[in-house]
């Protein structure tokens, strides 16, 4: 069976935009691979983190994994910084890529363009490596993410190939992975200003629906998202992006593709067709919603995390001795 992993950053609640993009890829995705689901809490902290609150989200957001439906029998479950390996083996890929290839990210340029040099930290910029130790740690054959990953992975694929051909004697050490963006929604935009990414940690509340967001609120944020005033519902991303990328979230969370949606609603204005995406999006999130409030302070949940991270470590620390051996580091185990 080949071998999927992901991971989300606990650095907020997750968006509708990480569900569409990732999360309910996921839930497809692990009847038919060895799936490794992570909570990835140390690429939160390249960013200032409150402690408790950090704690609180990445807890948040396992018992979020298992609400959307993902199965510890079928999926190992666990949280990043238990496993060591992960820290470990990024050191290792840190020593194998170039400032260059690290200073090109757009993810780093955006980022620290935000901030001064004094506050931006040095793990902002070596955070694709910890990416690339967390997908090669699992011999990962596919890696599901939204659109904004694709560098990170393109990264992850250069860095296996050199690594093979220097310590591999021909041998295939590591595996390199496929990325899987789904077709549509690989990139749901901001409600309030449809040419930017919708984001977890966007400062306008508005601009972005949470996972945890109560009905009311979500039905509220779904009627302000900034439209057009031609009120004609079609598909245009370039010409009409608030309408299109309102499609693309109603399509992906019920049975409707985006062409019957619009020959639905082609005599209809943006009034109805924002009411229905609402209870769209609510009938999905409130039972999740229901069963995350269940589970988050359960036993139940911490012992899937242990039992996940157990399984986690078995796998990572077998490729982590593969990458000393090859590398020379420390005696030969
Ligand atoms: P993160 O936490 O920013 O986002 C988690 C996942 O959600 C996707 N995503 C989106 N998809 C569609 N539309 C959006 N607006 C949107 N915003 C986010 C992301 O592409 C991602 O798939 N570096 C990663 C986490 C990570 C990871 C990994 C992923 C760490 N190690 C290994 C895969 C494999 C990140 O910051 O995701």
């Amino acid at each position: 069976m080949k071998t999927i992993f992901s991971g989300i950053q606990p650095s907020g609640t997750p968006t509708i935009g990480n569900y569409i993009g990732a999360m309910k890829q996921f839930i497809d995705l692990q009847e038919s691979y060895t799936s490794y689901f992570c909570i990835v809490d140390e690429h939160a902290i390249t960013v200032q983190q409150e402690p408790l609150k950090l704690r609180q989200q990445t807890k948040s957001l396992a018992a979020l994994y298992l609400a959307i439906g993902l199965n510890p029998k079928k999926a190992t479950i666990f949280i990043q910084s238990e496993v060591s390996a992960h820290a470990e083996a990024a050191w290792i890929v840190q020593c194998n890529t170039s400032l260059g290839e690290l200073e090109r990210m757009t993810q780093f340029k955006d980022k620290s363009a935000k901030d001064n040099r004094v506050r931006v930290s040095a793990g902002l910029l070596t955070y694709p490596p910890l990416m690339v130790a967390d997908i090669i740690l699992y011999q990962s054959d596919l890696v599901p993410v939204g659109d904004d990953q694709k560098q990170h992975l393109e990264l992850t694929r250069d860095f296996v190939s050199r690594f093979n051909n220097k310590y591999g004697n021909g041998n295939q050490l590591l595996t390199t992975p496929e990325v899987n963006i789904p077709e549509s929604g690989g990139r749901i935009m901001s409600l309030q200003d449809p040419l930017k990414k919708m984001s977890k940690s966007d400062e306008n509340k508005k601009s972005f629906i949470s996972m945890l967001d109560e009905p009311t609120v979500i039905r509220k944020k779904i009627k302000s998202a900034l439209t057009d005033s031609s009120g004609v519902i079609e598909y245009d991303p370039e010409n009409k992006p608030g309408i299109s990328n309102l499609l693309t979230i109603y399509a992906s969370f019920t049975d409707f593709s985006i062409p019957e949606l619009v020959d639905r609603y082609q005599n209809s204005g943006y009034g109805q067709f924002k009411e229905d995406l609402g209870e769209a999006v609510v009938s999905v999130l409130e039972p999740i919603q229901i069963r995350h409030n269940e589970l988050i302070d359960s036993e139940e949940l911490d012992s899937i995390l242990d039992e996940g991270a157990i399984k986690a470590r078995m796998v990572a620390d077998k490729t982590l001795l593969k990458m000393r051996n090859a590398i020379g580091l420390g005696r030969k185990r």
